[in-house]
């Protein structure tokens, strides 16, 4: 099959790449900077942060995500590090709400600064809030982050639940013999709360050099899991969706669950996401090993159509897969949190 060329920048349908994919979806680091210290993600200390001058201003990532828009992406992601980390963030919020076309604006966050950010964010135009939350046991998570916040995470989950927006969704890194026993407790939140928990595979990526395979959950045995302590069947609701994760619901309709089975059964042949990280560069993989420096342009003073350029053609060559699960598998130059997950 053949495609066309990513060289025009008007009159073209889609942000595509050269394996037919269709990128809608953006996902902008604001920040690398974090209050916690997750041990799947950083060491303890010796993080070096960005200096402020090399992270992008409001202003540009205003300018990137329309053109982004104009390209046809209709939903962005705010991510970090920890982004609320980052000054005002919903001055950010309301840039990017009133972006024509961007018909879905979430955030994944640690939880910490919900409490006092919650309300702004969401008068700023925030539709949807994923907050990371690997353990419901207070010294577990306390282990897992590194830090003492178990309490006020959970206090700005019940601000956001208090202000109606949702569905809210928990992001839970799985790792074997860490957290695995606490699958069915995770169930029966989903249940009791119509959050929509999340299970993502512990993957090859950050400081910490923890990963092995054999630390990974797959979501097949998750459901399996999750089943027998429920004592319910979990029905696929997104089987092959276009959304990398897999959903499902109990039997009787109470509880939704999603993985993001990236390294068991990886989907990047569905994948629709590139990456913006704080400093301005363009990833098309969490994985990848190149990257496409959009700051540099954008302060040389690059017009609209230069940048869209740039654009179109980095996701033109966006990697087909990541390599995980094979022996020549490479592991990025940077953490999650220079990333943003
Ligand atoms: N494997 C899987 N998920 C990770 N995250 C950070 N590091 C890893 C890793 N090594 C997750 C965070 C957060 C999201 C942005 O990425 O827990 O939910
Ligand atoms: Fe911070 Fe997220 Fe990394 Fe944890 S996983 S240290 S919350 S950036």
């Amino acid at each position: 099959m053949s495609f066309p060329s990513p060289i025009r920048t008007s009159d073209f349908e889609a942000l595509r790449d050269s394996c037919g994919r269709v990128i809608n979806n953006l996902r902008i680091s604001v920040t690398d900077r974090c209050n916690f210290r997750c041990r799947y993600c950083m060491p303890e200390n010796g993080m070096v942060w960005m200096k402020k001058s090399d992270l992008l201003t409001y202003e540009e990532i205003d300018r990137l995500a329309r053109l982004f828009a104009d390209l046809g992406v209709c939903k962005i992601r705010l991510t970090g590090g920890e982004p609320l980390m980052r000054k005002d963030l919903h001055r950010l919020v309301k840039r990017l709400a009133a972006i024509p076309g961007i018909g879905d604006l979430a955030l994944t966050t640690n939880g910490y600064f919900l409490e006092e950010q919650a309300n702004d964010l969401i008068r700023a135009g925030l539709g949807r809030v994923n907050v990371s939350l690997d353990s419901l046991d207070a010294s577990t998570f306390n282990g897992l982050t590194r830090r003492d916040y178990y309490a006020k995470v959970w206090k700005g989950l019940e601000i956001v639940q208090g202000l109606g927006v949702g569905p809210i969704k928990i992001n839970v890194v799985l790792i074997r013999g860490v957290n695995d026993d606490e699958i069915g407790e995770f169930g029966r939140l989903a249940r009791a709360r119509q959050y929509i928990v999340r299970f993502i595979e512990f993957m090859p990526i950050g400081l910490d050099d923890d990963w092995s395979s054999e630390k990974v959950v797959p979501a097949k045995e998750v459901v399996e899991r999750l089943e027998k302590e429920i004592g319910t069947r979990l029905q696929p609701i997104e089987r092959w969706g276009r959304q990398p994760a897999d959903r499902y619901v109990f039997d009787d309709g109470i509880g939704e669950i999603g993985f993001i089975s990236s390294v068991s059964e990886p989907f990047c042949e569905r994948c629709n996401r590139v990456r913006i990280t704080s400093d301005g560069k363009l990833r098309t993989c969490l994985f990848s090993l190149e990257e496409t420096d959009l700051k540099g342009p954008l302060r040389e003073g690059s017009d609209d159509e230069q940048l869209k350029h740039a654009i179109l053609e980095a996701v033109w060559n966006k990697e087909r897969g990541h390599l995980i699960n094979r022996p020549d598998f490479v592991r990025p130059g940077r953490t999650m949190s220079q990333i943003g997950g």
